[in-house]
């Protein structure tokens, strides 16, 4: 069983695959840290981002894992634990630039296909129902207003001590987005026969409910 949840950074995907991963006991694949862990990595080891060949080095050098620890998804790098350390703006930058060479999208597809293989999985990120599994089981795209997601965003942020400039995260995740939805290999889309939810006015229940009722339907 493959559960694909795509869409945008800050639409409430991360929550929503989260809380359904930890319902059905399935695996959770974070797609999108395995790209932090390659900006991550590289940036590490020194590696030019820009140069393709030698991110997709880095790339290719990576195992990755996942397991639910205490309640939390936790991404295993080559057997090491990754946290907030690849959860930093600056890794969000980082990941976009390394995401957008087609060379590391082939490695790290790869391995989430080998890893989602392996158990009943959720698989999160951005190509999941459109390249990655375009069989899954389910293919939901997440999605909310980029003002709703800022806001969100902020408010995360304050929580965690950070300080936050309503404006400059807003200015991000729309040039984010824009590169997420233009960039040649893999564009953020929804799948053909995916199903599109809106979170704007959504709570976290409700969008698990209609999911869980779209799953339903599947078993
Ligand atoms: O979901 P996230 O913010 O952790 O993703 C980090 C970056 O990786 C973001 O720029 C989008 C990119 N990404 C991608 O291109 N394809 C995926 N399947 C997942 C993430």
């Amino acid at each position: 069983m493959i559960v694909a949840i795509d869409g945008p950074a800050g639409a409430g995907k991360s929550t929503v695959a989260r809380e359904l991963a930890r319902r059905r006991g399935f695996q959770l694949v974070d797609t999108g840290a395995m790209y932090r862990a390659v900006a991550y990595e590289a940036a590490k080891a020194g590696v030019d981002l820009q140069n393709p060949e030698a991110v997709a080095e880095v790339a290719e050098s990576l195992d990755f894992e996942f397991s639910f620890v205490d309640g939390e998804n936790v991404i295993y790098c080559n057997g090491r634990p990754l946290h907030d350390e690849i959860r930093i703006a600056k890794v969000s930058r980082n990941a976009s630039i390394v995401s957008a060479h087609p060379k590391v999208r082939t490695v790290l597809v790869e391995q989430q296909r080998r890893v989602g293989r392996e158990r009943p999985s959720v698989l999160e990120g951005r190509d999941i129902g459109t390249v990655v599994f375009p069989d899954a089981d389910l293919k939901v795209f997440i999605t909310a207003a980029p003002e709703v997601r800022a806001q969100r965003r902020v408010e995360q942020m304050s929580e965690q001590g950070q300080e936050a400039d309503y404006q400059r995260v807003l200015d991000e995740i729309v040039e984010r987005d824009r590169r997420d939805r233009k960039r040649e290999i893999a564009p953020l889309r929804l799948a053909d026969d995916g199903v599109q939810i809106d979170t704007s006015n959504l709570g976290i229940e409700e969008v698990i409910a209609e999911i869980e009722e779209l799953l339903e339907d599947k078993d």
